[in-house]
């Protein structure tokens, strides 16, 4: 497993560009098997999980062709079934958005259980009940689920909890049943409204994305488009805490400041200054942070996302706060890591109560998924001296050349590959 070294205690500054939406991203590559003709997809981030993709959709005899390092197009017109095999499908969680696509365009999908972040038990119960309300049967046998229908027909589907995945999934599958798709209780994330403009841009008919109704008339056919991928709010949000958390002044660029509201509201609390001025941010931190309690929502809510990376922030900021993970039961992973820094945190069932210290202090320390990879990134960047992070594919998932963005700003970071010896 490859290393990231840190010599941390400089301020970050200067500008970084944000990248397409990780989340997005993942869900529009397995939608684009959906059209009948090539799409092009713009901003699309260079990580381990959109190639991961783009393996699989290869594997399943789409043509994919790389137009430049943030494009690609996609043509599926000659697949002839959808079926992701273990090898690739388990190392992401996205890989099950085959099936509701897989669903729309052939009836059926075979998928290996999908893998991701081990944050917690992430049922896929919601998406099951979404497949079969619109007629199809579903089967889980050997770490493959299948998904299978004669024909998909509208219906009205009550998600048990606001699932994004779930309601991603039953839009892939209703954007071509016969009749009338409603999704109530549907999560409003951003990316959520960024799926449904790229169905629609192929010729579906879905309303009310980003509320909590969404209304889908099924189409015969979808036809090709071009789609730019929205800025990525969580690549933007761990920037916006790296540059608090090392006293910094970062101009954060292309983003959506909209989509951020939940975390410039909880900076400002914390004292630090920020500054929006079109599709940027500065953020600015002179001074030592303040605690804040932080819970966890759906959109537009606090996203558990960042709540990792602000615990680092909160273990070195003045007084005692807290984060309340109310999304994922799991999520508190990285806390024994940001232990082994010198942090002063307790974790009572879902409650993390954070002791702000003056200083954290460098050590060795294994980042256990994607975002608390983040949050011992923002850790070591805060913290003189160096520390290693191992296992850092898990953070290569998700961030758009991360060194090199944190190296512009000013940062000491390096990724040191593991010899070909090393287990
Ligand atoms: C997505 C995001 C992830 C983010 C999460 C919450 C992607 C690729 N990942 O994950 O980064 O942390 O949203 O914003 O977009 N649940 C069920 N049954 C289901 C589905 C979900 O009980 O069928 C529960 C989950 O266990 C969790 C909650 O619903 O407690 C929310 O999960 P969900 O929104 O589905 O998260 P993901 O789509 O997996």
């Amino acid at each position: 497993m490859n290393k990231f070294e840190i010599q941390g205690g400089k301020k970050l500054k200067g500008e970084v560009e944000i990248s397409g939406f990780k989340n997005a991203a993942v869900a529009i590559l397995p939608a684009s098997i959906l059209a009948e003709e090539k799409t092009v997809i713009e901003n699309l981030p260079n990580i381990s999980d959109t190639r991961t993709l783009l393996t699989i959709l290869e594997t399943m005899n789409a043509t994919v062709t790389q137009l430049d390092s943030n494009s690609v197009s996609i043509e599926p017109g000659k697949m002839r079934e959808c079926k992701a095999e273990e090898d690739t499908a388990r190392g992401l969680r996205a890989s099950y958005y085959f099936l509701g696509a897989g669903l729309g365009r052939f009836h059926k999908a075979k998928v290996a259980y999908p893998g991701g972040c081990h944050i917690g038990s992430r049922p896929i119960d919601q998406h099951i009940k979404g497949f079969e309300a619109l007629g199809a049967k579903v089967k889980i046998e050997q770490g493959m689920i299948s998904v299978q229908a004669r024909e998909l027909i509208g219906a009205t589907i009550y998600l048990d909890v606001v699932s994004v995945g779930a309601t991603i999934n039953i839009m892939l599958a209703a954007v071509k049943a016969k009749g009338q798709t409603v999704i109530e209780n549907a999560a409003k994330e951003p990316h959520i409204v960024d799926v449904a403009n790229f169905l629609n841009c192929l010729g579906a008919k879905i309303k009310g994305a980003g509320t909590d109704t969404i209304k889908i008339e099924g189409v015969k056919k979808l036809g090709g488009c071009e789609h730019a991928i929205i800025p990525d709010q969580i690549e933007a949000g761990t920037y916006m805490i790296a540059a608090a958390a090392t006293r910094g002044d970062v101009l954060i660029k292309n983003v959506i400041p909209k989509h951020l509201e939940s975390i410039t509201a909880k900076l400002k609390e914390m004292d630090v200054a920020i500054e929006e001025n079109g599709d940027e941010i500065r953020v600015k931190a002179p001074k030592r942070t303040k605690s804040v309690d932080i819970k966890t929502l759906v959109y537009p809510g606090f996203p558990t996302d960042l709540q990792q990376p602000m615990s680092s922030l909160l273990a070195i900021s003045e007084g005692t706060g807290s984060i309340t993970e109310n999304i994922f039961e799991g999520r508190f992973k990285h806390i024994n890591e940001l232990k082994r820094m010198g942090a002063v945190i307790r974790v009572e069932g879902k409650v993390a109560i954070i002791d702000g210290v003056k200083k954290l202090s460098p050590a060795t320390v294994t980042a256990s998924d994607l975002r608390a990879g983040a949050a011992l990134i923002i850790a070591a960047l805060s913290t003189k001296g160096k520390t290693e992070i191992h296992e850092v594919e898990h953070i290569l998932r998700g961030y758009d050349r991360i060194e090199e963005k944190l190296q512009n700003l000013g940062a000491k970071i390096e990724l040191v590959q593991a010899k070909k010896t090393d287990k």
